[in-house]
C-alpha cells in the first residue's frame, strides 16, 4: 500500500486565525507527524509526503527558509523515533540547491534509518515529478523494457529513491483543490485520488483512517471490467 498526499492548505489555516504563513507551516508539520505515526499503525508501506516542490522556490525568501528549516527540524526530530518503529527516511527529489545543513541532515537521517524495513517514509523536497520523468528517461538510454513498471526504477534513481517505490495506491490532497501539482504523476497512473476539503494541519489519524476506509471501498479495475459474481442470469446467458 502506497500512500501518496499533496499537504495542502497550511497559509489558509493560518489566516484564519491570524497567524503568520510560517506559524501554518509549523502546525503542518506536526500534523505531518502525527499522519506518520498513524501510517505505520494502519501498516501503510510506503508513505510520500510533498513537501517542498521545486515551484515553491518561487515563495517570499522567509517562507522557502522557514520550510527548509522546518523541514531540517524534523529530521532531526524523527529519526529516533523512526529508527524505534523501524521506519525508513528518504527524501526524494533534487538535491543540489538544499543548503548545506539540511543535505548533510538529510544524509545522516537516511543513512542511520536505511536498515529499518517496517515502512518507507518518503519526504519529497525540490521535488518535480515533469522534471524526474526527464531525468529517468535520460538514464534509460536504450534499456529495453517490457512494461511500464520497470521505469520505476529509473524514476527512483533520478530522485534518490531507496528503495524504488511502488505505483502509488491512494493519493490524497487536503485543502479542497483538485489537481496534481507536479506530484508523482507517473507513479499515479491507477492511483486512486482523494480530494478532501480539510486543511492540512487540521488532517490526523482520524481523517487519515477515515480516507483508507473510502479506499478500501474504491473498486479499482486497472483498466478492465469489474470482477462479478456468476449469476443464474450469466449462466443462463452461457449456456
Ligand atoms: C502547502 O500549503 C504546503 C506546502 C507548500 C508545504 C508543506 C509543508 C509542511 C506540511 C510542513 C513541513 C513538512 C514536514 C514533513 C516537516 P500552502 O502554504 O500552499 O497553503 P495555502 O494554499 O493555504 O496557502
Amino acid at each position: 500500500m502506497h500512500i501518496a498526499i499533496i499537504m495542502d492548505g497550511n497559509g489558509r489555516w493560518a489566516a484564519l486565525r491570524n497567524l503568520n504563513r510560517q506559524a501554518g507551516h509549523r502546525a503542518g508539520a506536526r500534523a505531518a507527524d502525527a499522519v506518520v505515526r498513524a501510517a505505520v499503525r494502519q501498516r501503510v508501506d510506503t508513505l510520500t509526503l510533498y513537501a517542498f516542490s521545486c515551484d515553491n522556490w518561487f515563495r517570499p525568501r522567509p517562507e522557502v527558509e522557514a520550510l527548509l528549516g522546518l523541514l531540517r527540524r524534523y529530521l532531526i526530530t524523527a529519526t529516533d523515533r523512526c529508527l524505534e518503529e523501524s521506519v525508513r527516511i528518504n527524501v526524494i527529489g533534487r538535491r543540489h540547491r538544499l543548503n548545506s545543513t539540511l543535505k548533510a541532515q538529510i544524509e545522516q537521517s537516511e543513512r542511520l534509518t536505511a536498515g529499518c524495513s517496517r515502512m518507507h517514509l518518503r519526504l519529497a523536497v525540490d521535488y518535480s515529478s515533469r522534471l524526474s520523468i526527464i531525468e529517468a528517461g535520460r538514464r534509460l538510454r536504450d534499456t529495453p523494457l517490457n512494461a511500464p513498471a520497470e521505469y520505476l526504477r529509473f524514476l527512483a534513481a533520478a530522485v534518490h529513491s531507496d528503495p524504488v517505490a511502488p505505483e502509488v495506491d491512494l493519493l490524497i490532497r487536503t485543502a479542497g483543490e483538485k489537481r496534481l501539482s507536479d506530484f508523482l504523476l507517473w507513479e499515479c497512473a491507477y492511483a486512486e485520488l482523494l480530494f478532501l476539503d480539510c486543511l492540512w494541519p487540521d488532517f490526523d489519524a482520524a481523517a487519515l483512517a477515515q480516507a483508507l476506509e473510502e479506499f478500501s471501498c474504491r473498486q479499482r479495475r486497472f483498466g478492465r471490467i469489474a470482477a462479478v459474481k456468476e449469476t443464474s442470469e450469466i449462466q443462463a446467458w452461457k449456456r
